[in-house]
């Protein structure tokens, strides 16, 4: 038996849910850094009541909004000195993963005397991180209950670290936020979503738990992606957009056990070097995953298609309907020196068979070639 399962994050969800549980502003000091992207946080209406609610119960705030996609270690620091400089005592993080992911590493530097990029990748930190107060806007990166950071080093590589103090002490789902999002980017949301939902069920770390987790959330995503394809001309319901929601809750809940795995693994490079949406980098690779993982893995592969009731190829063509078109192509010279990425890669080690450095330069020579 395995259903080890730690997370501790008090998840509120709900249309309505930061005015209806103000409360929870006022748990963890008088002082806080709000940190958002440009956009998004002020467009969906999340920062509005964000700032409704401090103001309710008299927190204090700063507000830091130069979150970037796929943050930099550079905009974390800076975030953290203002944060430092203002006495803040938590961290309210509002936006999609890259905002809430900046506000984990955001509560790490402010905590720290040590505020180094060596420090912070090292998990070796002298104090406890800032509590962190997570609102999503998306419907895709579950970091809202996941401990895992993901930072763009200052040499240009994504890079994560994972800590259980990294658990955002509390997560606000109301799906209101993001029903402002567009067609592109909730297609490619809602794609982040199942790649968490499938990584983390093929995968060696995988027990009873993640598993219930993954598997409800790509049943839900497989109704859910055959309306993303039309969303341009028919525009999501909030039910709808709800049911995405809660399909990335349970995505970042199954990788909060498990992690990720080679979809996730190969699909960074493509965001740091091609601009490529993080959801659509990493769904890039998924009908590889599925392929692979039903000739390594034949019994889980036909477990969990009985399980989610559908077969491998529907949901092959619901991930290619959704995809857009990209017109990366790589040089074989180009995927070496991408290769050594590949070597002893946590997530890679995750999956099924053998999915080493080898096996990533011969993938990526088929795919991009
Ligand atoms: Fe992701």
């Amino acid at each position: 038996m395995n259903m080890n399962f730690f997370a501790p994050v008090n998840i509120v969800t709900g249309k309505g849910c930061i005015g209806k549980n103000t409360d929870e502003f006022k748990k963890y000091g008088k002082k806080c850094i709000i940190v958002t992207g440009k956009y998004g946080a002020k467009s969906s209406g999340a920062l509005g009541d964000v700032v409704l609610a401090l103001e309710s119960v008299g927190t204090e705030y700063i507000i830091f909004d130069r979150i970037e996609q796929n943050p930099s270690y550079a905009s974390c620091k800076e975030a953290a000195e203002m944060a430092k400089e203002s006495g803040a005592e938590f961290v309210v993080g509002i936006g999609g993963g890259s905002a809430l992911d900046a506000a984990k590493a955001i509560a790490v530097l402010t905590a720290s005397a040590d505020t180094s990029a060596k420090t912070l990748y090292s998990m070796d930190w002298d104090r406890e991180p800032l509590p962190i107060i997570a609102v999503g806007t998306t419907a895709g990166t579950g970091s809202e209950v996941t401990p895992v950071s993901v930072i763009t080093t200052p040499e240009g590589m994504k890079k994560s670290f994972r800590a259980p103090s990294l658990y955002p002490v509390t997560a606000f789902g109301d799906a209101t936020y993001t029903m402002s999002m567009s067609a592109d980017f909730t297609r490619s949301t809602a794609l982040d979503a199942l790649c968490h939902c499938m990584e983390s069920y093929f995968n060696r770390s995988a027990n009873d738990i993640s598993r219930t987790f993954a598997v409800r959330g790509v049943e839900i995503l497989v109704r859910m992606l055959e309306k993303t394809v039309t969303c341009d001309t028919v525009p999501l319901t909030f039910d709808e957009r709800e049911e995405i929601y809660c399909a990335s809750l349970y995505g970042g809940l199954a990788i909060s056990v498990t992690g990720t795995a080679f979809a996730h693994a190969l699909g960074y490079f493509l965001s740091e070097q091609y601009n490529i949406c993080h959801g659509n980098a990493c769904a890039v690779y998924l009908e590889e995953f599925i392929n692979y993982n039903a000739e390594v893995a034949p019994d889980e592969a036909d477990g969990f298609f009985a399980k989610i009731g559908c077969d491998k190829d529907t949901l092959i063509n619901l991930i290619r309907k959704n995809l857009p078109d990209t017109e990366i192509k790589l040089t074989p010279e180009k995927i070496n020196e991408l290769a050594p990425r590949y070597e002893d890669n946590k997530s890679m080690k995750k999956c099924y068979g053998n999915a080493d450095r080898e096996f990533a330069v011969k993938l990526l020579n088929k795919m991009f070639v």
